[in-house]
């Protein structure tokens, strides 16, 4: 049954993946946005996708004010909540910028739903909560922290979470854990568009093969794998989509306060399985060169994805190759990602 959901950071690389997922699910989707990490030429490449007009907010969610007025002016049923900075490295830089803003969002953000009588959340939250020692397939129920303060905030906001569901036991609340999305809606007229050089491996290997970064860096292959680099779950964006459509449904039907599901495929690629999948996808050999391990990396990260089999009826469906075809209609027919006006 199709709901007004009001998607936060809906402008985003997943949220707006997941727009189009609601809307063809029948829902009505509300986008608030500031652009602090996208760019509003998205919301005219998703309306020509879904072939509807968008509404878009285009404030700080950190604005109590605003976020109050937005939720007084529209009857909002659900919301998705990817608003959040989410870089690793810029977090060990800015930590105090990453807790104010990833912390303070969510604040305002449940504050206005308390009191607007809105109780359907789906937050996204992230695999990176495994922390740097979880045995691998990865279980919800496996203890949570962080290594960096990206990590903190998503572990901190999961803690609030599960506290605010004690208080308010009528509150229908998903945490959604990502592993490692990559790929692109099939038009390749939207896809992950990092600002300066990607930390992320897809991206950077995106942009080796468009021509604008000379080689890729393979941060160490003397981990205890197969190939000797590490392993990680990567999942295509549009079935990251899917599983949050299946979260939101399953949040009408369950009788728990707060539910934690992993999105992940339950297999792990090495980076070299990952270099040479795209190049397949791209039809020539990409350069590259194994240097020294990347600080903070763990050698194998990847899901047991059981529970949201069996509790959401959803599983990835992409392959590695879908993954990297997509990736590559997206980077080739925008070299420079999306335009600034
Ligand atoms: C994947 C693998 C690298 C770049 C991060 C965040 C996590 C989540 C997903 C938000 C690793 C290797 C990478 C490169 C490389 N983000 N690599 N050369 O580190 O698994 O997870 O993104 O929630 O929070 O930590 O993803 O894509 O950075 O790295 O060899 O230029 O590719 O060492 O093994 P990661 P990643």
């Amino acid at each position: 049954m199709g709901m007004r959901v009001l998607v936060c950071g809906g402008a985003g690389y997943i949220g707006s993946h997941t727009v189009i997922q609601l809307l063809a699910a029948g829902h009505d989707v509300l986008i608030l946005d500031n652009f602090a990490n996208s760019k509003p030429a998205v919301i005219k490449r998703l309306e020509s996708i879904t072939g509807e007009h968008l509404r878009v907010h285009a404030f700080d969610l950190r604005d109590a004010e605003r976020t109050e007025r937005l939720f007084d002016h529209e009857q909002i049923e659900a919301v998705i909540h990817f608003a959040g900075h989410k870089a690793v490295g810029e977090s060990v830089e800015k930590p105090l910028e990453y807790y104010q803003n990833n912390l303070g969002s969510t604040f305002s953000l449940l504050r206005a739903m308390e009191r607007h009588g809105v109780t359907k959340l789906v937050f996204s939250s992230s695999a990176t909560v495994y922390g740097e020692n979880a045995p691998v397939p990865m279980t919800e129920d496996l203890p949570t922290s962080a290594t960096n303060p990206y990590g903190w905030t998503k572990v901190m906001i999961e803690q609030v979470l599960r506290d605010v569901a004690v208080a308010q036991p009528d509150q229908r609340i998903a945490i959604l854990r990502y592993f490692n999305p990559v790929g692109a809606h099939r038009s390749g007229t939207i896809g992950e568009d990092p600002s300066g050089i990607p930390n992320n491996l897809l991206p950077y290997i995106c942009q080796v093969a468009v021509g604008r970064l000379q080689k890729l860096r393979v941060f160490g292959d003397d981990y205890d794998t197969p190939d000797g680099t590490a392993l990680r779950d990567y999942i295509h964006v549009e079935d990251l989509a899917a599983g949050h459509v299946a979260a939101l449904a399953r949040l009408t039907a369950t009788e728990r306060a707060v539910s934690t599901w992993n999105l992940g495929t339950g297999n792990g690629s090495s980076v070299l399985e990952m270099l040479h999948a795209f190049e397949r996808a791209v039809g020539r050999t990409l350069p590259y060169e194994i240097v020294g391990r990347r600080a903070g990396d763990i050698a194998a990260s990847f899901a047991d994805p059981g529970r949201a089999r069996a509790e959401l009826g959803w599983k990835a469906t992409h392959t590695i190759d879908d993954m990297c075809v997509d990736s590559w209609r997206w980077q080739s027919q925008n070299p420079n990602g999306y335009p600034d006006a």
